[in-house]
Formats: structure tokens, sequence, C-alpha cells
């Protein structure tokens, strides 16, 4: 039987309990395909806090090392330890260390827009539309001015650097292609050429990759250009390739489309392991309430099988469970609305319900 290690890093906040419903979906897979999921939690972010005061301590570097993909639920606490000089270093914040830690050089954050939730979506619905449809942000993960010099050169000036090299655009690029040729064919690429280098290499390297991709319509836009269009007329897009900063703030404002930061899994790629976390934060306000939505964690795990265990058949399983779990009306409080007939669901429940569809 083929066996895979999975690091389970739960973090704080709602991490936990979402955690729990995508194993519990992972225990579904299991049973239905011939496969076994050694499962080992770890401690990150604010649940490694109080133990280790640090949020990515050495124990969990192991067990990352020694896994075949990581889990990773959400981190964000503890709030009142934020201000200390620890935590606000970058480096350090258990994220950002982490992505760095597995060398995550390409971020894939789907936003899945639902037609029977398009009522949750902020943009009108003649904007939005009235079929399902799918946004794939493609993110850089690990150049651009995240991870340049960051320093306060005197005290009244601050001083951030950004900097991109060929084989890093180079390698986002031919991934983007792919992406969009597999898919609808069409891709954009997102900069600041009119304004940075780091654009003007980064716009260089996708022109040059389009000549080897000819059924790819391929469009350049700078970000404050793809801001207005991605509003305005959000069907135009499908796949989009950003720079790690553009990518960040494109994919916050893709994430508003499908109604609920819930909805939307994410997958890191590291140099050998890969990781996989919900794109929204760890809403401490609503930790162990089991009200939460687990759907963000449980696609999580769905791009898991899919890009680290080669689980396409099981991947598109949980993908068409969660689907009619939605589409027969079955919600959690986030994507719940009165008086139309839906059933609201907790978080384990939701997690049953698509163990049930399995
Ligand atoms: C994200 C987050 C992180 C980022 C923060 C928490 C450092 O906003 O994953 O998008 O900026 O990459
Ligand atoms: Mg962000």
């Amino acid at each position: 039987m083929k066996t895979y290690k999975i690091a389970l890093l739960p973090g704080d906040g709602i991490g936990e309990e979402v955690c729990m419903e995508a194993v519990k979906v992972l225990r579904c897979i299991e049973e239905k395909y011939e496969v076994e999921f050694k499962i080992t939690g770890g401690l990150i972010g604010g649940a490694a806090w109080p133990e280790y005061g640090n949020h990515f301590p050495e124990e969990t570097k192991i067990l990352v090392n020694n896994s075949d993909a990581i889990l990773f639920g959400s981190v964000g606490g503890p709030v009142d330890a934020q201000f200390e000089p620890q935590w606000k270093d970058c480096e350090k914040n258990s994220i950002l260390a982490i992505r760095k830690f597995i060398g995550a050089s390409i971020n894939l954050r789907p936003a899945p827009i639902f037609k029977e939730l398009s009522h949750f979506c902020p943009l009108r619905s003649d904007i939005i539309g009235n079929e399902s449809f799918e946004i794939l942000v493609i993110r850089e993960l690990s150049g651009g001015i995240y991870f340049g010099e960051h320093s306060r050169p005197t005290a009244d000036t601050a001083l951030d650097t950004s900097t991109y090299d060929r084989a890093t655009i180079q390698k986002i690029a031919q991934f983007s292609f792919q992406a969009a040729q597999n898919r609808k064919k069409t891709l954009h690429s997102i900069d600041k050429a009119n304004v940075l280098e780091t654009s003007r290499l980064w716009r260089e390297v996708f022109e040059a990759e389009s000549k080897n991709w000819p059924e790819v319509k391929f469009h350049n836009l700078y970000v404050d250009n793809a801001v207005q269009q991605l509003v305005k007329w959000p069907r135009q897009f499908d796949v989009i390739a950003c720079p790690n900063l553009f990518g960040d703030i494109i994919s916050d404002l893709t994430s508003v489309f499908p109604g609920s930061l819930g909805m939307l899994g994410s997958a890191s790629f590291g140099n050998k392991i890969h990781l996989y976390e919900p794109s929204g934060g760890s809403a401490p306000d609503i930790q162990g309430l089991n009200v939460a939505n687990p759907i963000a964690q449980i696609y999580s795990a769905a791009l898991m099988l899919r890009h680290s265990f080669e689980m396409h058949e099981a991947a598109n399983d949980i993908d068409s469970a969660v689907l009619k779990t939605i589409q027969l009306g079955f919600r959690t409080g986030d994507i719940y609305m009165e008086n139309k007939g839906e059933t609201k669901l907790s978080c384990s429940d939701m997690g049953d319900k698509i163990c049930a569809f399995i």
C-alpha cells in the first residue's frame, strides 16, 4: 500500500478545528483508495509560543523535514505577544519562516466562485454573473520585496529592497503558462513595468516564454490597471501570475469574490516539500465554537492530494463532494442566509457531510 507522511500543523485560532475536518476527509479517502496517510501533528505559531517562546520550533522543523507534505492550519496569535520583537521580525513570523524553510517559490491561490453563493460576493450580480467560475492567482513566493533588505538607515529613513533574478521568474512563467494551457488558455501577468526594474525583467521573461505557448492568449497588465479590471470584469480572468507583493494584494482582492474566506485553499510549492493552507486567517473570535467553515482546509487537503501525491481522482472526489454540499444548500454560518431554505451546519457537521459525499 502506498504511504504518505503528512506534517499536520494546525497552528492557532480556528486551525485546530478545521484541520480535524480535513483529517476526517483524508481518512475517507484512505478507505476509498489503497493508500495510508501517516499524519503527525506539530506546533507552530501561537500554538508553539507558550511551550517554546518561538513560533517555528526546531522540533517542528524536524517533523517538516521528515514529511512528504505539510497541511497547515492558520497562525495569528497570541495577540498579546504580537508586539514583542521576535514576533515582528519577518523571518521569524511563522508563516514566512516556514515558506522560507521549505524554499516555497510558487503559490497557488484559487478563488472558486459558486453561482449558489454569488449573493455573498460584494460585486454587483450582473458583474459577477450567474455561472460558477474560478480565478487562479499564481503568486511568486520567494523573491521581491518580501525577502530583500529591510532596514532603518537613520531614525527618519526606511529601506526595503526588491530583487528578482531571471531563473526565479522563468520558473513561475513556465508554471503559469502550463497552468493556463491546461485550463482556459488565458494568462494575465501582473507587473509595474512602467516604473520598476524588477517588473521590466519580469515582463521580458514572460514575453519570451509566451513564444513557447502559441495557444495561450497572453496579456501583460500593470497592477493598478489589473485591480480595476478585476473589479469591473472579473470573468475575463482565469490564470493570473504575479510577483510576490502584487500577488499578496491581488489574491486578497480575488478572495472576496467567493463570498467567504472560508472557501479558499492554497498550495505553496517548495524545493522538495509543499505546504497547503487555507487563505483565510486564524479567526480567534470564533475559535472553539465549532462554527468555522472547514471547506478552505478541506480544499487545501485536496490540493495536497493533487500536487504532492498525484492522487487526482481522490482530489476530484473532494472537490465534487464540496460542490454537492453547496448545491444541496448545506452551509456554515459564513455562507448561510436566512429564508433561503438552506441547512445551517456546524464546522464538524460540514466535515461529516463532505465525507458522506465522497
Ligand atoms: C498571506 C499573508 C502573509 C503574506 C503575511 C501574514 C505575512 O498576508 O499569506 O498572504 O503577506 O504573505
Ligand atoms: Mg496576504
